[in-house]
């Protein structure tokens, strides 16, 4: 209900439509309401993110264009592994393995926050969330707006890769 609540929410709804097409929350599929802990003290696995967006290579037209809204609870730094963003770099192709070399001289902007900020960014946006420099400690949920037609393709309890693979296992 609390999550409901939230995706409807006219403030999260206005900066939503800052993407400029249809776009919905799914909290039945996909991740629905994502809450993003990274506590403090050494980390491992997804909790820091390398340079990438979201727009699922082989899904485009289903996943993009969208808009994910992070909304801060603990605000966040380089020292708590904060977001940033390659301005600009929203609707250009990019190797899947971007090393780091191929990204010199690109424009890499962190963006630091207090508690109750919000972050928007688009989907094709290559963006990350690095390891905390410091201490740690950051925590955001994240809510996505995705195109309506991803619920003819994504069943409910899927996430994209779900989809994907049960194409590719039934026969045409
Ligand atoms: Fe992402």
């Amino acid at each position: 209900m609390i999550a409901r609540g939230l995706a409807n929410d006219p403030r999260l709804l206005r900066l939503a439509a800052l993407l400029g097409s249809p776009a919905q929350a799914f909290l039945d599929r996909q991740r629905g309401l994502q809450l993003l802990i990274k506590p403090a003290g050494p980390l491992a696995g997804i909790s820091n993110l390398p340079w990438h967006h979201d727009c699922w290579y082989e899904a485009p037209p289903i996943t993009c264009p969208s808009v994910t809204i992070g909304i801060q609870i603990t605000g966040s730094t380089s020292e708590t592994g904060r977001f940033e963003v390659i301005p600009g770099s929203q609707g250009k192709s990019v190797s899947p393995k971007l090393t780091s070399d191929e990204m010199a001289g690109w424009p890499q902007f962190g963006i630091d926050t207090e508690p109750g900020d919000v972050t928007v960014h688009l989907h094709d946006v290559l963006h990350a969330s690095p390891a905390p420099t410091g201490d740690g400690g950051r925590a955001t949920l994240y809510m996505t707006y995705y195109p309506p037609v991803l619920a003819e393709h994504v069943r409910v309890g899927e996430e994209i890769s779900d989809m994907l693979d049960r194409r590719r296992s039934t026969p045409s």
